[in-house]
C-alpha cells in the first residue's frame, strides 16, 4: 500500500505480493470539488505469465526456422545466379592471349546469361583481332625474309676479285634494299590503319585532288593518260591518304600497260557518294582474282614476285575503309580494269571551306568511265 501512495500524485508500479508474484498497478488522482482521490488500477501478472512464455517460446522457434529456411534457400538461390560470375572470373583468369578460346558456358535467359553472352561475343571479337594481328605478323616475316635470302645468296657467292660480279652484286643488292623499305613503308601504313589518328580529315576539294593525282601519275610512266571526269567542290578526306591511294591504283595500271595504253583518271559525285577512279586499258583482272587481289600478299595467279609484293591494294582497301567507303573493281579480262574508291560525301560546312563557303556538287564533265558501261563486266565490292 505504501507504493500506491506514494504515487497519489498519478503513475505507475510493480510491487510483489508474497505468494501471488507480481502486481502491477495505475494511480490516477481523482478531484471533484473540495474532494480528491485517486483511482487505482491492479492487477496480477502470474497467471497470464506462463501462457505469454509459451507463445513468445513458440514465436522464437517459428521465427528461427524460418530464418534458417530464408539463409538455406538465399544461399541456393544466390550460389545459381552467382554460378555464371564465378564461372565467368575462373574463365578469365584461365584466358591467356595465347589461348583465347575458351568460353563462358550460358546457361538460362537471365541478365548474368546476358552477360555472359555479351563477354562471349567480347571474346570471339578478341580472338578474331588477335589472330588477323599474328597473321600479318607471319606474312611480314615472310615476305621479309624473302629478300633476307636473296641477300645472303648472293653475298655467299660473291667473289671479290671479279668486279664485274660486284658490280652487278652490288646493284642487286640495293635493288633488293630497297624493295625491302618499301615493304617496310607499307606494312607501317596497314599497320597504323586500324588506328583512330590515320586520318588527317580537313576540307578538299574533289577536282584540285584529281588533277594532282594525275599529274602525280603521269611521272610513273609513259602512257596515254587522260582525264576520264573531274568533280568539282570541297569535301571532308584526308587529302594525303587519299592521293597516296589513288597513286598507288595509278603505279598497278602503268605496271599492267605498255607505253601508248590509256590511262584515265576521273573524280565524280554522285548522290550521297564521291566516286574516284584510275581506269587502264591492260590486261584486266581475271574474274577469279578479284577478290583476292585485295588481301594483303595476294597478286592475280600468274604474277611475278618481281611485279611487286601485293601490300599495294589492301593500303588502298584500307584508306577507303578507314573514310567508311570501299573500293570497286570493274573489269572484263583483256579490256582493261578500273578500280574505283568510292567514298560517303561528307560535304563541308558552310564557312569552313577556305576556297569556298558554297558546296557546289555541279560537274564540270560527268561522263562515267567507259569501261563501266560495258556488258558483261564485273564488279567486286570491298
Ligand atoms: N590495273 C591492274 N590490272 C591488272 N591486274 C592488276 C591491276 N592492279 C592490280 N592487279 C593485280 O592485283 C595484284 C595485287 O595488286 P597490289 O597493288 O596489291 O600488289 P602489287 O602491285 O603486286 O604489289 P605492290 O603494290 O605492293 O608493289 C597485282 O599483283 C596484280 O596481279
Ligand atoms: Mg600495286
Amino acid at each position: 500500500m505504501r507504493e500506491v501512495t506514494s504515487l497519489l500524485d498519478g503513475g505507475f508500479g510493480t510491487v510483489e505480493v508474497p505468494g501471488e508474484g507480481d502486481v502491477r498497478f495505475a494511480v490516477k488522482p481523482v478531484r471533484q470539488g473540495q474532494r480528491s482521490g485517486a483511482f487505482v488500477v491492479a492487477y496480477f501478472t502470474a497467471p497470464e505469465l506462463p501462457e505469454f512464455d509459451d507463445a513468445v517460446g513458440v514465436y522464437a522457434v517459428v521465427a528461427w526456422v524460418a530464418l534458417l529456411l530464408i539463409g538455406v534457400g538465399g544461399w541456393v538461390v544466390a550460389g545459381r545466379l552467382l554460378k555464371p560470375l564465378r564461372e565467368l572470373r575462373a574463365t578469365a583468369e584461365d584466358i591467356r592471349d595465347s589461348d583465347l578460346t575458351r568460353r563462358i558456358t550460358v546457361e538460362g535467359n537471365d541478365d548474368v546469361s546476358d552477360l555472359a553472352r555479351t563477354l562471349n561475343a567480347m571474346l570471339d571479337r578478341l580472338e578474331n583481332a588477335f589472330a588477323t594481328q599474328r597473321e600479318f605478323l607471319d606474312d611480314a616475316g615472310h615476305e621479309l625474309r624473302t629478300p633476307l635470302t636473296i641477300l645472303r645468296g648472293h653475298m655467299e657467292i660473291l667473289d671479290k676479285r671479279n668486279t664485274e660480279l660486284v658490280e652487278a652484286t652490288r646493284i642487286l643488292v640495293l635493288d633488293e634494299i630497297d624493295r625491302m623499305g618499301r615493304l617496310v613503308d607499307d606494312l607501317v601504313v596497314l599497320a597504323k590503319a586500324g588506328r583512330p589518328d590515320f586520318l588527317r580529315l580537313e576540307p578538299m576539294d574533289v577536282g584540285v585532288l584529281t588533277d594532282d593525282v594525275l599529274d602525280k601519275a603521269r611521272g610513273l610512266g609513259e602512257r596515254e593518260w587522260r582525264l576520264d571526269a573531274r568533280a568539282s567542290g570541297s569535301v571532308i578526306t584526308d587529302r594525303q591518304r587519299l592521293t597516296q591511294a589513288l597513286v598507288q591504283l595509278a603505279a598497278n595500271a602503268v605496271r599492267h600497260t605498255q607505253r601508248h595504253q590509256v590511262i584515265a583518271v576521273g573524280s565524280l559525285v554522285d548522290g550521297q557518294l564521291v566516286r574516284l577512279w584510275v581506269r587502264d586499258t591492260g590486261p584486266g583482272v581475271a574474274a577469279e582474282d578479284a577478290r583476292r587481289i585485295f588481301e594483303r600478299f595476294e597478286r592475280a595467279r600468274g604474277s611475278k614476285r618481281s611485279e611487286g609484293s601485293g601490300l599495294g591494294l589492301s593500303i588502298v582497301r584500307a584508306i577507303a575503309e578507314a573514310h567508311d567507303g570501299h573500293v570497286a573493281l570493274k573489269s572484263q579480262p583483256g579490256s582493261g580494269a578500273t578500280f574505283t574508291v568510292v567514298l560517303p560525301l561528307r560535304p563541308v560546312p558552310p564557312g569552313q571551306d577556305p576556297a569556298d563557303d558554297r558546296f557546289d556538287d555541279q560537274l564540270q564533265d560527268v561522263s562515267p568511265p567507259t569501261v563501266r558501261a560495258r556488258a558483261g563486266q564485273q564488279e567486286e565490292v570491298r
